[in-house]
């Protein structure tokens, strides 16, 4: 860390709602986060990683209802499985909260109070579709009917999946609830709004503040060249959610409160660590914010949620990150083929860090979808992991332990090698920074390549076979073990918990990214332990099957 300042950051990964089970899609981002995460600690910094629950809104409220529970019942057991989940993928968070929590009600209420002295809130009566059997307004996703523009049947509210028209409710040809099947009737309801348009320099400014990638900077200048609506952030009873001070009735939509929930679980961290949360909020702070989200709700986290941050006096988001979306065998998940995979189904069968090599393996900064083609996730597990970067510790861990007692030589026998491996440090840190995942892996791999030719050229296991030539053999494996964790602390933020073992087997704790500029000499380690095996194509039989009956 010498003569470097340390930075201080707050991360999130978007708040996963309450109501169904973690799937490979939502572990992508996670994984993206928490890779990134890891790296920053693994660079000396002071990093916070900041999670919760989305719990609100009508879906969560008649999942419950159909399952004869409370709203707070479902997001009390769905809090504890999706942690489960969390944690066997080795996910480095700090704080797992709800939003549905008092800390957030009372962050809402403290937001919400400042949005309207700035003069930012306004409120009108607005007529919407209201289902008389049920006696709810009905949100546009709960409203189904035939597109008013290619006339295909069952379609929804506000989207035509057919030819991807988007549109009004009121537009929809034979509408009907989703959740009744009743006709809806127009009523009229008082929403508040937040205005957008009077935030609208502050936005600019933000976007052109580097805090969001180039595609989606452009994507927000297509949005500004329209009229900036203004947000209806209301929702009549019956619904699951905080109500909004001083009114009957009336509630704030979920996608007001939720954003939010990144500094209510962050605040939790403040007061555990005597962290002061006034310096992180304020806008004249050093420190930074960091959100990865999906490309999909880019809209609420660069124009809805900065806009909140402002007209409440609060920093703005450092850099929101989007990715694109996954797809499983070159095509959308999906639940005939066995492809809508949950989180458990492939904890079930493979080893979580394989995934996230995979995941790596293939996220850049962009917003591309990314594939996980079962075979080629097989073919990279078994080539990179399994047959490079393992082998080189595999093959040379047994002749420390044969030829010289457990004891690494006490000096290195190519230290150029070393420092030409080592030169590597700064482009693999400047590819984790800018989120080029693919682009570590790429050089890791490399640097392994040339560490098996290393190995491959002195043949320690010929060499072994000769007397007298023991010290060579040992001061060769001593150079390749060296070699071996240098790659692996670099991978340690892809592949936590094959790192821990491969610290453990080294007797060196994996510390942080610049721990090995000094080799490990004269050194004692452990019994070699398998830290990662093939993929067995019957795993991802398993896989497919159980996803198969997994349905709902
Ligand atoms: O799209 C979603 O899954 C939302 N639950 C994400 C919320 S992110 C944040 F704003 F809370
Ligand atoms: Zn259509």
């Amino acid at each position: 860390m010498s003569g470097m300042t340390q930075r201080r950051i707050l991360v999130t990964a978007a708040l996963p709602y309450a109501n169904g089970a973690i799937h490979l899609g939502h572990m992508l981002e996670y994984v993206q986060t928490d890779i990134w995460a890891r790296f920053q600690r693994a660079m000396g910094h002071e990093v916070w990683f900041a999670w919760a629950d989305d719990a609100h809104g009508t879906p969560i409220m008649l999942h419950a209802q159909k399952r004869g529970i409370t709203p707070e019942q479902l997001i009390e057991q769905m809090a504890g499985e999706h942690q489960r989940d969390f944690q066997d993928f080795g996910l480095s968070y700090d704080a797992f909260e709800s939003t549905h929590s008092h800390a957030n009600q009372a962050l809402v209420e403290l937001i919400w109070a400042r949005l309207n002295d700035a003069g930012a809130v306004s409120q009108r009566t607005i007529a919407q579709y209201f289902d008389p059997n049920e006696g709810m307004f009905l949100p546009d996703r709960f409203i189904r009917g035939t597109c008013p523009k290619c006339h295909a049947p069952d379609q929804a509210g506000d989207s035509c999946d057919a030819c991807g028209a988007s549109y009004d409710p009121t537009d929809l040809i034979d509408p009907h609830s989703a959740v009744s099947g009743a006709t809806p009737i127009l009523k009229d309801t008082e929403h508040f709004f937040v205005s957008l348009e009077q935030f609208q320099d502050a936005l600019s400014a933000w976007i052109h503040s580097g805090a969001v990638q180039t595609e989606v900077a452009n994507k927000l200048k297509e949005w500004f060249g329209e009229r900036l609506r203004d947000w209806d952030v209301t929702r009549d009873a019956p619904y699951f959610g905080f109500p909004i001070p001083g009114q009957t009735d009336k509630y704030f939509y979920v996608w007001l409160d939720a954003p939010v929930g990144y500094l209510a679980s962050f605040q939790t961290i403040c007061e555990r660590e005597g962290l002061d949360f006034d310096e992180w909020m304020s806008p004249q702070t050093t420190t930074e914010m960091h959100h990865f989200i999906g490309k999909d709700i880019i809209y609420f986290h660069c124009l809805f949620w900065p806009a909140m941050l402002e007209g409440a006096g609060f920093r703005k988001p450092t850099g929101v990150h989007a990715h694109g979306f996954l797809t499983v065998n070159g095509a959308k998940m999906s639940k005939s083929r066995g492809t809508f995979i949950k989180a458990r189904t492939w904890l079930d069968h493979i080893n979580a860090d394989a995934l996230r090599y995979y995941f790596a393996a293939k996220l850049t900064p962009g917003l591309g979808d990314i594939d996980l083609s079962l075979d080629d996730f097989k073919a990279r597990v078994d080539s990179d992991l399994v047959g490079k970067l393992v082998n080189i510790a595999s093959r040379s861990a047994g002749f420390i332990h044969k030829l010289g007692n457990g004891r690494l030589s006490d000096a290195l026998v190519d230290p150029a090698l070393y420092a030409h491996f080592l030169a590597q440090k700064q482009p693999i840190i400047e590819d984790y920074e800018n989120r080029n995942f693919a682009g570590v892996v790429r050089q890791v791999m490399a640097l392994a390549d040339e560490a098996n030719q290393y190995v491959d050229q002195h043949k320690p296991w010929q060499m072994a076979k000769e007397s007298g030539r023991e010290d060579e053999v040992v001061a060769v494996c001593t150079q390749a073990l060296n070699l071996f964790r240098l790659m692996i602390t670099w991978l340690a933020p892809v592949i936590p918990s094959t790192a821990d073992r491969a610290g453990e087997f080294l007797n060196a704790p994996m510390g942080d990214f610049h721990s090995p500029d000094t080799p490990l000499l004269d050194h004692s380690i452990e019994a070699f332990k398998p830290l990662m095996r093939r993929i067995e194509p019957v795993q991802l039989d398993q896989v497919i099957e159980a996803s198969k009956d997994s349905l709902g």
